[in-house]
């Protein structure tokens, strides 16, 4: 039923456990089965330079997740984000077709993570912009900067 690489991945997975401070974080769960995927990367240069996961599913999802970890590891964010259920299980020589569904997670719980790590990225760079003035507020100079200006939304000149 299942292939030699299923059964390996399976029996000793890689990549388990959970990455601290990651740079993103994806969860999933099966609405088929109820398993869940957490997948934690840590990005640099626009690579995933290190990536973990955790499961609470069954033996398809173990081998699965720990195949797209292996799959990612030091690939481009666009390289990552072109890994899809298919890519998978043709990497682990084939999944039989009742448990594709759990492939998917693997998948899903990878690009969760890489665009929580945009999210993150573009939340970051939000702050370093004039625009944000939401705090320290009694520090801000007296006047306006010049670069203010373009950020002023109100139409107030
Ligand atoms: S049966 Fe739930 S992920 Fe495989």
């Amino acid at each position: 039923m299942y292939s030699d690489l299923v059964m390996d991945h399976f029996s000793a997975p890689r990549n388990v456990g959970e990455i601290e401070e990651p740079d993103g974080v994806g969860r999933i769960g099966s609405p088929e089965c109820g398993d869940v995927i957490r997948l934690t990367i840590k990005v640099g240069d626009g690579r995933i330079t290190d990536v973990k996961f955790k499961a609470f599913g069954c033996g398809a999802a173990v081998a699965t997740s720990s195949m797209a970890t292996e799959l990612v590891k030091g690939a481009t964010l666009d390289e990552a984000l072109a890994v899809t259920n298919q890519t998978v299980a043709d990497a682990l020589g084939g999944l039989p077709a009742q448990k594709m569904h759990c492939s998917n997670l693997a998948a899903d719980a990878l690009h969760l993570a890489i665009e929580d790590y945009l999210a993150r990225r573009d939340d970051a760079s939000g702050d370093e912009t004039a625009c944000d003035v939401g705090s320290g507020d009694d520090e801000l100079p007296v006047g306006r900067p010049a670069d203010e200006a373009a950020c002023d939304r109100t139409g107030e000149s």
